[in-house]
């Protein structure tokens, strides 16, 4: 049998105080669709088939609530489960019915930096959602702050299945579940939390005209347009109602496994903004990837 392994990231849940309140700015202006809602939480979904990708909740504490992992089915996710176990990491709630939007069952561990991963499977799919011009079909990366990358990277590639894509000097690395170049990143920072969360459109000319009902709803770009070496992927980055960086994305590589060398990117402008359009990130933006510190798991 196959390692057992992640096979795709679904989405996220954040938090923040009266972060549910903030629903307006992700169904009018950045293009979901509110799916669920419940005391203190909001959950939306994207054009594609997943049932949700982002969830927002009511929390004192500003960052991430979970990461939210798929397998492939249950006999993957129980595989997945035993080798975490197996491989020491902390199981916070065992394999069990889900009881949020869309159900399915999972289980949740804590990664190095004790960030709560729920790892789910037979969540209810939007089988035939056709993509839709304009807004968000997935969100198809996170980049994580991390102060012990390696420690982390380890816990990724040994426990999770995951695969090195690319590193970016040694400050950031770039991992891989799927054929998309990086559905995490690990940047090294002095504190664990979001940097920022990317969602993906479906050609350049939906991200552009994205871009621009965006900037109608005097949403102003802080970072881009550009597109960036490692991945290849075009960005543009923005904020939301509650200082997280949020990303607008398309194009992003696909990799061979078969044939696939990770590559040390170097940080020179010409490869890490390609079309020399962006320039280099404001210190404002910078201020705002880098967060606070992530509150992480309290048990
Ligand atoms: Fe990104």
């Amino acid at each position: 049998m196959r390692e057992p392994r992640i096979s795709r990231l679904r989405g996220i849940a954040m938090g923040a105080p009266k972060a549910n309140k903030t629903a307006d700015f992700y169904t009018d202006a950045w293009g979901l669709e509110q799916v669920h809602e419940e005391k203190g939480a909001a959950y939306f979904r994207a054009s594609g088939p997943e049932h949700h990708i982002l969830s927002l909740h009511d929390r004192e504490a500003q960052g991430l609530v979970y990461l939210n992992f798929a397998v492939q089915d249950q006999a993957g996710l129980a595989a997945l489960h035993d080798k975490l176990k197996k491989g020491g990491a902390t199981i916070v709630s065992g394999i069990a019915k889900l009881d949020t939007p869309g159900g399915g069952v999972g289980f949740e561990t804590i990664d190095p930096d004790n960030r709560v991963l729920r790892i789910s499977a037979s969540v209810d799919r939007y089988p035939f959602a056709p993509d839709r011009p304009d807004v968000p079909r997935k969100i198809t990366h996170v980049v994580l702050n991390t102060p012990q990358l390696e420690t982390c990277l380890g816990f990724y590639e040994n426990l999770l299945g995951f695969r090195i894509s690319d590193w970016s000097e040694n400050q950031m690395v770039f991992i891989r579940c799927n054929s998309d170049h990086h559905a995490i990143s690990f940047n090294r920072a002095e504190h664990a939390s979001v940097n920022h969360v990317a969602y993906e459109l479906p050609t350049i000319d939906d991200e552009m005209c994205g871009i621009g009902r965006l900037k109608r709803m005097n949403v102003p770009v802080r970072w881009g347009v550009g597109r960036h070496g490692p991945g290849n992927n075009v960005f543009a980055y923005f904020t939301d109602p509650n200082s997280f960086v949020v990303e607008y994305t398309t194009e992003i590589s696909q990799i061979d496994e078969a044939t696939h060398e990770p590559q040390i990117w170097k940080r020179v402008p010409h490869l890490t903004d390609r079309w020399g359009t962006a320039g280099p990130p404001s210190p404002e933006i910078r201020k705002f990837m880098a967060g606070v510190p992530d509150p992480g798991y309290k048990g």
